[in-house]
């Protein structure tokens, strides 16, 4: 493979959307920030300059880092954040994944600006397992607030209720026509007649799961998640903050220009969002004329919750010789975890969650807080009191957890940094139970170090005795980013190969913000090289 190195300036830039004009945290002054282009294989260094107002870290978001923590990037979990005013260079090795991953800041809120896509191309030497495309595009989904993001979860934190929702959902970081003075600004794709272009599709969006369609057009998934997946052909595909998809379409109809819309799926009771579509359009080169009326795609309804599980479940691995996957039969250690939205107690009895308390989520009943040093530093160095090791395997009770009535004793989680240590090339499953405490609704759960298997879901209580044997243990999705169903659970298995501090959370910000996390940590292996490297000479300090 081939080594590449960049310097990448954080800066805060001025930038303009929806009539108002403020300053955002940027790469080399970018927004959407700089595409990443390598084969895999390849080698990356980005020494990265924080000029901004923030302390910031950034994170890879599909690269596996191989016995690497050092630099995968979360805040208080592999790093302290990069100081305003110091730099910090990361090492980013491109092994098994291939297709599109990303990359975004891991600190805050700045992820909202701080994002940009990574292509990574077949080894050198070796192919895609479709046609060549005729062009490769990225669209990245993503939220566009009128005020400052941090100074949006600062307040939320601060009241105990929900955060602001986003004035905009955005396409290749425009709002598109359908919003106030946005119309300039679309973003237009220039396509060729009769050839196939790849859509490289991301949600950087930062708590809206998204339907995306062309009109007129029907979508080939290939991809997701840096694996490639089975040929699918749809009209339109559902995407999770945190995932990404590769979509091939063929520009097969009349020249003229088509729109390409998003629009936000929220199955949430009381979860409010703008439920404007985003636009932006394809357009055939060429001249043509004009259609009296736009092309514009159906997308299904905000609410469809049966779009959106339809559109999931029909996704398979490729699974063929040149591009094998190794699902294991069986596990060793499995977690099965609730993910919840809850409360915490007001400190002053005003908060703004239900009855005066403050919103807050958990895994298991425990609401994550970051230590006050990274942990991956703290289990390097065995230094004590840092985190705890009993994140617990099951949830405190069972009951319902999808029913509407639940007991309130499970509303209150304890606050804690608790992690799951696990054998070096041990099989874990995790098992995410859904819950309806505060409102049912669908979580995408991330993990760091892996790509896993997404071996099943289901409504209602995961059955550990019933359940498993109706799992794609044959080609399931190798992916990084699962969506959770509402009222449901979603099942997940991976071999522990990665020696390293590796963080698992719900990719909504808010629910990473109000505790919905936990670390694994995974064991050296007997060698040093199955074992974590050692650390980098310098770390940022906290
Ligand atoms: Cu896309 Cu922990 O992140
Ligand atoms: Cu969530």
């Amino acid at each position: 493979g081939e080594t590449y190195y960049y310097n990448w300036n954080i800066t805060e830039t001025s930038y303009t959307r929806l009539c108002s004009t403020k300053k955002i945290l940027t790469v080399n002054g970018k927004f959407p920030g700089p595409a990443l282009h390598v084969h895999r294989g390849d080698i990356v260094f980005i020494n990265v300059v924080n000029h901004g107002t923030y302390n910031i870290t950034l994170h890879w978001h599909g690269v596996k880092q191989p016995r690497n923590p050092w630099s995968d990037g979360p805040e208080y979990i592999t790093q302290c954040p990069i100081q305003v005013g110091s730099s910090f260079t990361y090492e980013i090795n491109f092994t098994t994944e291939e297709g599109t991953i990303w990359w975004h800041a891991h600190s805050d809120w700045s992820r909202a600006t701080v994002h940009g896509p990574i292509f990574v191309y077949p080894k050198h030497g070796t192919s895609y397992p479709f046609s060549k495309p005729y062009s490769e595009v990225p669209i990245i989904l993503g939220s566009w607030y009128k005020g400052d993001v941090m100074e949006i979860i600062e307040e939320a934190l601060l009241n105990g209720g929900e955060p602001n929702v986003s004035d905009a959902h955005t396409i290749n970081g425009q709002p598109g026509d359908l919003y106030p003075c946005s119309k300039a600004g679309t973003f237009r794709l220039l396509v060729e007649k009769d050839k196939t272009h790849l859509l490289r599709i991301i949600n950087a969006g930062m708590n809206e799961e998204m339907f995306f369609a062309i009109a007129n057009h029907s979508l080939t998934v290939v991809g997701s998640d840096g694996s490639y997946l089975k040929p699918t052909t749809t009209n339109y595909i559902m995407i999770t903050p945190g995932q990404t998809m590769d979509c091939l379409f063929k520009a097969d109809q009349r020249p003229s220009h088509y729109y390409m819309a998003s629009r936000a799926y929220s199955d949430g009771t009381g979860v409010a969002f703008d439920n404007t579509t985003t636009t932006a359009i394809v357009q055939y080169s060429g001249p043509y004329t004009p259609p009296s009326s736009p092309f514009f795609p159906t997308l299904p309804y905000y609410n469809d919750t049966d779009a959106a599980t339809n559109y999931t479940k029909s996704l398979r691995s490729l699974a063929t010789k040149d591009h094998p996957i190794n699902v294991p039969k069986s596990f060793h250690t499995r977690v099965y975890t609730t993910i919840s939205v809850n409360t915490l107690p007001c400190f002053n009895n005003s908060c703004d969650g239900p009855n005066g308390s403050r919103l807050s989520s958990s895994m298991n009943n425990i609401s994550f807080r970051n230590p006050s040093i990274n942990i991956l530093l703290a289990y390097y160095k065995k230094i004590r009191g840092v985190y705890d090791t009993d994140f617990p395997d099951e949830p405190p009770y069972y009951f319902n957890f999808t029913a509407d009535d639940l007991p309130a004793n499970l509303s209150t989680p304890l606050v804690g940094t608790k992690v799951k240590v696990v054998n070096f090339n041990s099989v874990v499953e995790v098992v995410f139970q859904g819950t309806n405490l505060i409102a049912g609704e669908s979580h995408p759960l991330h993990l760091h170090g892996f790509s896993f298997f997404w071996v099943g879901w289901g409504f209602g209580n995961f059955n550990k005795t019933t359940d498993p044997k109706g799992y794609n243990l044959v080609d399931p999705p190798e992916i990084n980013t699962v969506a959770v169903p509402k009222n449901g659970w979603a099942a997940i298995r991976f071999r522990a190969d990665n020696p390293g501090v590796w963080f698992m959370h719900c990719h909504l910000e808010r629910h990473l913000s109000w505790g919905m996390e936990t670390v694994f940590i995974v064991k050296n292996g007997n060698s040093l090289l199955t074992s974590i490297r050692q650390k980098p000479k310098y770390m940022p300090p906290c």
